[in-house]
């Protein structure tokens, strides 16, 4: 039995009227600038080093988490429009504008990329943490800095619906639903730590397929972990339903426990092309004849998988 006690516990107290709300009240990382600073620069790193652009007119984010960051950074390098969805609504207009206005110092200054000394929990590494100065041009900077531009993101900040409703520079939608965004009009689809909780991850594939024109990209950054709720990094992969069902309960969010091969073969047959598998490997702390039976069939690279960055271009 690889459960923690602890967890076990916590998923019992799900079932207690009122205290489901207690888990998932905040969601890790977007509350920082530098966070959503370091996570785009990180994503938009990896697709200029795998020959993928960097530029783009509709970015969706999916899962932004307690703050609209990495989409505001996205509108700051030349993002026209960000369409943010999230299952739970937990960003609000305040600390959205502050991390605007701190993310535009960042940019201004072309300061470095946060790195691990800062972030170490922070997926994926980088090569190099430099200002990436040579796609992030002076002059594609500064005419994303310009003072009436970053007024115009505030104020869609300051009135989100209002933004969404005329076709404004920022549209959040949380909880979302699948007609909000309309096919074959997005350039990029991103998520940081967002994919390992989705649970029909299907449909959410090909929903996100179908939101890109052809040559369009996704560029997800997932990990596969238990998240605490065992004592090893994969030991989910060795619980049996029912157990899991006790631990997990009903907590807000629970991870699907699907491997590195489901995400790549799903991207696949939504119709895309995978360009970037940047996986970080561990050793397993389960073996294999430990697995539950559902997770018989994983590969040996799926079991020391522990995060991977994906990035897959929409396929004509
Ligand atoms: C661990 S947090 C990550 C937040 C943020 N991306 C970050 O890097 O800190 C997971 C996020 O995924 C969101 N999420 C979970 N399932 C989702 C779904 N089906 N659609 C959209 N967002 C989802 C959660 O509400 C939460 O905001």
């Amino acid at each position: 039995m690889t459960i923690k006690p602890r967890s076990l516990v916590i998923g019992a107290a799900t079932y207690v009227p009122g205290l489901r709300n207690l888990t998932g009240r905040r969601t890790g990382g977007t509350v920082s600038a530098r966070y959503c600073y370091s996570v785009w620069l990180r994503h938009l790193c990896m697709l200029h080093r795998h020959g993928l652009p960097t530029t783009f007119t509709t970015v969706v984010e999916l899962g932004p988490g307690d703050s609209l960051g990495v989409g505001l950074a996205a509108l700051l390098t030349g993002a026209k429009r960000y369409i943010a969805l999230d299952a739970v609504h937990y960003a609000d207009s305040e600390r959205n504008i502050r991390i605007l206005e701190d993310l535009a110092a960042l940019f201004r200054d072309r300061a470095a990329i946060p790195d691990p000394t800062e972030f170490p929990h922070l997926q994926p590494p980088l090569p190099s943490y430099a200002f990436p100065g040579e796609f992030l041009t002076s002059a594609r900077l500064e005419a994303e800095l310009r003072p009436a531009r970053i007024d115009l993101i505030r104020a869609a900040l300051a009135n989100p619906e209002a933004s969404s409703r005329n076709n404004g520079p920022v549209c959040y939608n949380a909880p979302w639903t699948a007609g909000m965004v309309e096919d074959a009009t997005v350039d990029l689809v991103i998520s940081q730590g967002v994919l390992q909780f989705v649970h029909n991850l299907p449909d959410m594939y090909n929903l996100m397929a179908n939101w890109l024109r052809p040559g369009g990209i996704m560029s997800h950054e997932i990990a596969f972990q238990s998240i605490g709720i065992t004592t090893e990094w994969n030991g989910q992969w060795s619980c049996s339903e029912a157990i899991w069902r006790l631990a997990a309960g009903r907590r807000r969010h629970v991870t699907n426990r699907e491997p590195h091969s489901t995400h790549i073969a799903l991207m696949q047959e939504a119709g895309c092309q995978v360009v970037t598998d940047e996986r970080i490997v561990r050793d397993s702390g389960v073996r294999r004849e430990n697995l539950a039976p559902r997770f018989r069939h994983l590969t040996d690279q799926d079991l020391v998988t522990s995060s991977a960055l994906i990035q897959a271009v929409k396929l004509p």
